[in-house]
């Protein structure tokens, strides 16, 4: 359940901070990606460079960047939309209270704050404070808040008395970690459902340094797949040479060729949802040449022999099955509604959305674009920025009208 999960491990300032380098290698060995932000004073029990070293990545304690001011300064943000799950082990009781009212005066609690993620908090402190009537007040407040909690163990504690406030063992915060993974779901209407975006353009080799591709430049596909996520979509986006930065919030995998893409779809061929938004080439170089072709071996005109590549949404509309739904992109340059409707029919796909070229603000590189989503007897407009169409698109086709 955790593996390929990214966990961020929150460290606070107490005797337990030692146990969390041990949480740390368990995540890890359980297949996690793990990121690890600690408080100042937790510095002080475990030194930041043991978890930098065993996370290899950089361990943020600090907003601001001291030694290079300006600069990367809204991490926080970032690892908060990075997360599927914030896991704070050991939190004492200051940083137990901080959240409660929502304070954000270090890295750890900016990020907290800024986390889209289910969040577990381990609470570990001396026995007293533990069930100190402030303490007490807060733990039943933060659950309320919707974080998840973990009770800390009885025994033996630093204090050198016996009571309730110990870290639980590692292996009891991941079975914990585990289940919340499992039963977290954003909600919405993909909430469940596997849903398989592609964007950006292929690529075809002639030579080692030279290929057929096209302008696309991912943003829409890339706008389809995070909004498919915040709609609760459990998403894979599969991606050619995009030209624009993904979130890291969305899982991906890459290709190159129409013929990668093919390949790589087989994986999917169950998933709920299909968008291709990728641009695909519809033709490739018969053969690629192993060397650079030169000027000389070639005479004043030249041609390259093409041969066709599969067509990956017809060949899955082929086989489609009932709980499936196929949205295909067309991408025309005249008769913009025949050529899609045209496309909806042959490729048995449930939606299209066509873009003209030449509409203006519409097409491959720009922020905006104007679809027409075109279904078997629907056809709405929507004009706008890429990163918002998206959305009302997905509405529109799964929304509750
Ligand atoms: O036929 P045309 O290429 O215009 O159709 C566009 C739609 O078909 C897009 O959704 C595109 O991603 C998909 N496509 C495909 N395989 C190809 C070419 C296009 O799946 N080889």
């Amino acid at each position: 359940m955790l593996a390929g999960k990214r966990i961020i491990l929150g460290v606070t300032g107490g005797i337990a901070a030692y146990k969390a380098v041990y949480l740390l290698r368990d995540f890890q060995k359980a297949g996690a990606e793990v990121r690890v932000t600690m408080t100042p004073s937790a510095t002080r029990f475990v030194g930041s460079e043991t978890f930098a070293a065993l996370s290899r990545s950089e361990v943020a304690v600090e907003v601001f960047n001291d030694e290079k001011p300006g600069k990367n300064w809204t991490k926080h943000i970032h690892w908060g939309e990075w997360a599927d799950l914030f896991v704070i082990a050991p939190c004492t009781a200051n940083t137990l209270s901080k959240i409660v009212h929502g304070q954000s005066d270090n890295m750890l609690t900016s990020t907290l704050l800024a986390a889209r993620c289910p969040v577990l908090i381990c609470p570990t402190m001396d026995g007293e404070m533990y069930e100190s009537p402030a303490v007490s007040k807060n733990l039943t407040t933060v659950q309320e808040m919707g974080y998840h909690l973990l009770e800390p163990d009885e025994g033996y504690l630093a204090s050198g008395l016996e009571a309730v406030g110990r870290l639980p063992e590692p292996e009891t915060i991941l079975k914990k970690s585990a289940e919340i993974i499992k039963t977290h779901r954003i909600q919405g209407p993909l909430t469940g459902k596997k849903v398989i975006v592609t964007a950006g353009p292929t690529r075809e080799f002639i030579d080692p340094v030279r290929f057929i591709s096209n302008p696309s430049s991912g943003k829409m596909g890339v706008a389809m797949a995070d909004a498919a996520r915040a709609l609760g979509a459990d998403v894979m986006l599969l991606h050619g040479p995009v030209s624009v930065p993904i979130p890291d919030r969305l899982p991906t995998r890459e290709f190159t060729s129409a013929e990668d893409l093919f390949e790589l779809m087989k994986s999917y061929t169950d998933a709920d949802v299909v968008i291709m938004a990728a641009a695909v080439a519809d033709y490739k170089p018969i053969s690629r040449s192993d060397q650079k072709i030169k000027k000389d071996r070639t005479d004043e005109s030249s041609s390259i022999e093409l041969t066709r590549t599969p067509d990956i949404l017809a060949n899955l509309g082929k086989n489609k099955k009932k709980h499936q739904t196929f949205i295909g992109f067309a991408m025309e340059t005249e008769n913009l509604i025949e050529n899609a409707k045209s496309k909806l029919e042959k490729k048995n796909l449930d939606w299209i959305c066509a873009n003209s070229l030449n509409t203006r603000g519409s097409g491959f590189a720009g922020d905006t674009n104007t679809i027409h989503l075109l279904g078997k007897d629907d056809h709405k407009e929507f004009s706008g920025k890429k990163s918002e169409i998206a959305f009302e698109i997905l509405d529109e086709i799964f929304g509750d009208h």
